[in-house]
C-alpha cells in the first residue's frame, strides 16, 4: 500500500455482497473508511464476509504475503458491516453500487437510495457498462451520480475506471478520485456516453474478445492455442478465453 491519503476517511456504503460488493467493501474498509455492505441475501453476506478475510483475495492472505499487518487486517475487519437493509448503506458519503448487471435493477435502486440518502451523499455505480446518465435520471441529484468501474478482483486490481457525465459536479468527480487514491487505486477519469455499451477496458476487452471467437470460429485455431499465443506474445497473465472465465468466478 501506498501512504495513506490525508483527511477524514469518508463513509462508505456498497450495494450487493456479490465478487465485487464484498471486494469493494474489503478495500475501503482497509482504506480506514467505516464501510456497511448491504445484500438481501443473508447467504451472499456470509459469503462476502468470509471472501473478506480468508478468500484468495482476503485479509488473511494479505497479511501472509506481508503486504498488511495482522492490526491493519484486524481494523478492517472491524470497520466492516454486513447489513440486510438499504438505509444502512445509505447512510454514508458514498454509495459504491454492485448489484447485479441489470439496467432496470440498477435504476430502482438508485431511486430508493435517492429517497433515503443524506441531500450531499454520491451515489456511484460499478456498472460494466450501462449508460451513467441513464442510471443518474432516476434521481434528483445527478450531478452527484458518477461511474466507478473496478475490475476483478477488487482487492487486487488498481484499475478506477471513474465515469463522469455532462452534469456530474467537478465536487464529485474529485471525491470519488481521492477515495479511489485512498484505496490505492489509479483513477482514471473517462466520458459517459450513451450510445454503447462499456466505457473504455470493456470497449477494447470485448473488441479483442470478438476477434479471438472469430479466429475460433473461422477454424484458424483453438481456444487454448489462441490463449497461450496471446499470453506468449503479449505476457499477458491470461488469453482472452481464461479471461473471460477468470472474471466469471472472480478468479477463485
Ligand atoms: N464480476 C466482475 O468481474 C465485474 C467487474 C467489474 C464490474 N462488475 C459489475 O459489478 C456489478 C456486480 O457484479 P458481481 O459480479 O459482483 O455480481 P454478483 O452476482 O456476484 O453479486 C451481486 C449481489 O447483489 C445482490 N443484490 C441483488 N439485488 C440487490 C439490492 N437491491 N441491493 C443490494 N444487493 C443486491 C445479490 O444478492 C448479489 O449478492 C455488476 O454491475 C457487474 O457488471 C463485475
Amino acid at each position: 500500500m501506498t501512504a495513506p491519503t490525508p483527511g477524514p476517511a469518508p463513509r462508505v456504503g456498497v450495494l450487493g455482497a456479490g465478487v465485487m460488493g464484498s471486494g469493494i467493501a474489503q478495500v475501503t474498509a482497509l482504506a480506514g473508511c467505516p464501510t456497511t455492505c448491504v445484500d438481501p441475501d443473508p447467504d451472499a453476506r456470509a459469503r462476502g464476509a468470509e471472501l473478506v478475510v480468508s478468500g484468495r483475495f482476503g485479509l488473511d492472505r494479505a497479511v501472509e504475503r506481508g503486504r498488511i499487518t495482522r492490526t491493519d487486517a484486524d481494523a478492517a475487519v472491524a470497520r466492516l458491516a454486513f447489513a440486510d437493509d438499504l438505509a444502512a448503506a445509505a447512510a454514508a458519503d458514498i454509495v459504491i453500487e454492485a448489484v447485479p448487471e441489470r439496467l432496470d435493477l440498477k435504476i430502482r435502486v438508485f431511486r430508493d437510495l435517492d429517497h433515503l440518502a443524506p441531500a450531499a451523499t454520491i451515489l456511484a455505480s460499478n456498472t460494466s457498462g450501462f449508460p451513467i446518465q441513464a442510471i443518474a435520471a432516476a434521481t434528483d441529484r445527478p450531478e452527484l451520480v458518477i461511474g466507478w468501474h473496478w475490475a476483478s478482483p477488487a482487492p487486487v486490481m488498481r484499475m478506477a475506471e471513474i465515469v463522469r457525465t455532462p452534469v456530474t459536479a467537478d465536487a464529485t468527480v474529485e471525491a470519488v478520485t481521492a477515495l479511489a487514491r485512498r484505496c490505492d487505486k489509479n483513477p482514471i477519469v473517462v466520458n459517459d456516453t450513451d450510445t454503447s455499451w462499456g466505457f473504455v477496458a470493456n470497449r477494447v476487452y470485448f473488441a479483442m474478445i470478438r476477434e479471438a471467437q472469430r479466429v475460433v470460429a473461422e477454424g484458424v485455431a483453438s481456444r487454448e492455442d489462441v490463449d497461450q499465443l496471446m499470453v506468449d506474445c503479449f505476457r499477458w497473465p491470461a488469453g482472452p478465453f481464461g479471461m473471460v472465465r477468470g472474471a466469471g468466478s472472480g478468479w477463485s
